[in-house]
C-alpha cells in the first residue's frame, strides 16, 4: 500500500509518499521561514495562501521523486489537527478532493500521533512499548507508547509548550523568528550559571509541566536595571538550561515510574543539542537508550503523517466517510 501524506498545520508545506512494505520512497517540505520573518511570527492567512500556492507543485515534485504516478497512490493521510483552521482546510479540502477523484481511502490523522511516531521512519527504529517525550511549538508530553493507536498520556505543560517558551523568550531577548533555534544558537555561545532561573514544577511530584514561568522569569531580567545585552549570550544559555534540566528530569522520571527502556524524543524541540546531550548521557548511566528521528523529520513535515496513515490503515481502519473533509484546530 502507497500513502500519500500532506501535512500543512502550520507554516511548512510537507509532502510524501510512504510505501507500507518498501518505507519512505520520497518526502519534501517547503518551509515558510521567509514569508513570515519580516513580522516576526506566523501570519495565519498568508500560512493558508502558501500552502494553496506550494501544494499542487510539491505533489507533482515528491510523485515524480519517488518514480509514482498518481494511480499508484492507494491512500492519502493528511494532518486534521491541532494547528491552524486556515493552513489545515488547504491540507483537508485538497487531500479529500484528491482521495475522492482517485477512489481511494482518505484518513485524517493527528499531527502529535506523526511527530510520536516519526523516529520509527529511521534507519534503527524503536521496537514498542517506549516513552515518547514530545516537545513541539504547541505541545509538551509525555506519554506511554504500546503501539500505533496506544497511547496514555503521562503528563503534559500546564500553560506554555517547551517550544513556545523558546519562541516567547528569544523575543524577550531580541531575537527573530523563529526563536527557538535562534536561541539555541545563541545559548552555545553563552556561560550558563549567571542568572537564577527557576525550574518550574521539578519536583512537584507528576509528570506535568509549566513554562511559562521561566519566561516570566527571563522579562524580569531583561527588564532590570542591570541588564546589559551583551549578556544575552549567558541568559540564553541559563534559560535552555533550565528547560533542559526540567524535560530531562520528567523523562528519566517516566522511564523509572513506567519501568521502560526507551524513550521517543520527537517534535521540534526535539533538535535541541544540549537536550540530546543530557538525555543521552542520563540514560546511558541507566542503561536506557534515546531514539530521535532523522534530523530532517524533526520538525513538521508529510514523512511521518503518511507513516502514521499507513500504519493505521495496514491495521485495518478505514475512514469514517467519503470526502469529509475533516479538521479539528484545537484536537
Ligand atoms: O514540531 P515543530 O516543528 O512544530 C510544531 O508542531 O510546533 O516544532 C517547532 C518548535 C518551535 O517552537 C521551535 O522554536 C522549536 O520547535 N525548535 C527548537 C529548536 N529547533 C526548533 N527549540 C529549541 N532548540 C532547537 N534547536
Ligand atoms: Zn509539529
Amino acid at each position: 500500500m502507497r500513502v500519500l501524506g500532506i501535512e500543512s498545520s502550520c507554516d511548512e508545506t510537507g509532502v510524501a509518499v510512504f510505501d507500507v512494505d518498501a518505507g519512505l520512497l520520497g518526502h519534501s517540505v517547503h518551509s515558510q521561514i521567509d514569508l513570515h520573518a519580516t513580522y516576526g511570527g506566523v501570519v495565519p492567512e498568508l500560512a493558508s495562501r502558501d500552502h494553496i500556492r506550494r501544494l499542487p507543485a510539491l505533489v507533482r515534485q515528491v510523485l515524480a521523486e519517488s518514480g509514482c504516478t498518481l494511480a499508484q497512490i492507494d491512500a492519502i493521510a493528511y494532518t486534521a489537527g491541532p494547528g491552524l483552521a486556515g493552513a489545515l482546510l488547504v491540507g483537508a479540502s485538497y487531500a479529500e478532493a484528491l482521495g475522492m477523484s482517485l477512489g481511494v481511502p482518505v484518513l485524517p490523522v493527528h499531527h502529535l500521533e506523526g511527530h510520536l511516531l516519526s523516529p520509527l521512519l529511521s534507519a534503527d527504529p524503536p521496537e514498542f512499548p517506549f516513552v515518547a517525550l514530545l516537545v513541539s511549538g504547541g505541545h509538551t508530553q509525555l506519554m506511554q507508547v504500546t503501539g500505533v493507536g496506544e497511547y496514555v498520556l503521562l503528563g503534559e505543560s500546564l500553560d506554555d509548550a517547551a517550544g513556545e517558551a523558546f519562541d516567547k523568550t528569544a523575543k524577550l531577548i531580541g531575537l527573530g523568528y523563529p526563536g527557538g533555534p535562534q536561541l539555541a544558537a545563541l545559548a552555545e555561545l553563552g556561560h550558563a550559571g549567571r542568572f537564577r532561573l527557576p525550574r518550574p514544577m521539578l519536583k512537584s511530584g507528576d509528570l506535568d509541566f509549566s513554562f511559562s514561568g521561566l519566561k516570566t522569569a527571563v522579562l524580569n531580567v531583561v527588564s532590570g536595571p542591570e541588564w546589559k545585552p551583551e549578556d544575552a549570550a549567558d541568559l540564553a544559555a541559563d534559560f535552555q538550561d533550565a528547560v533542559v534540566d526540567v524535560l530531562c528530569t520528567k523523562a528519566l522520571k517516566a522511564l523509572e515510574l513506567t519501568g521502560l527502556l526507551r524513550l521517543v524524543v520527537a517534535g521540534g524541540v526535539g533538535a535541541n543539542r544540549k537536550l540530546r546531550q543530557r538525555l543521552d548521557a542520563a540514560t546511558r548511566r541507566k542503561g536506557w537508550r534515546v531514539y530521535y528521528p532523522e534530523p530532517a523529520l524533526c520538525t513538521d513535515n508529510g514523512a511521518m503523517i503518511a507513516f502514521a496513515g499507513g500504519r493505521r490503515m495496514a491495521a485495518g481502519e478505514a475512514p469514517e466517510a467519503a470526502c469529509a473533509v475533516r479538521v479539528y484546530p484545537r484536537w
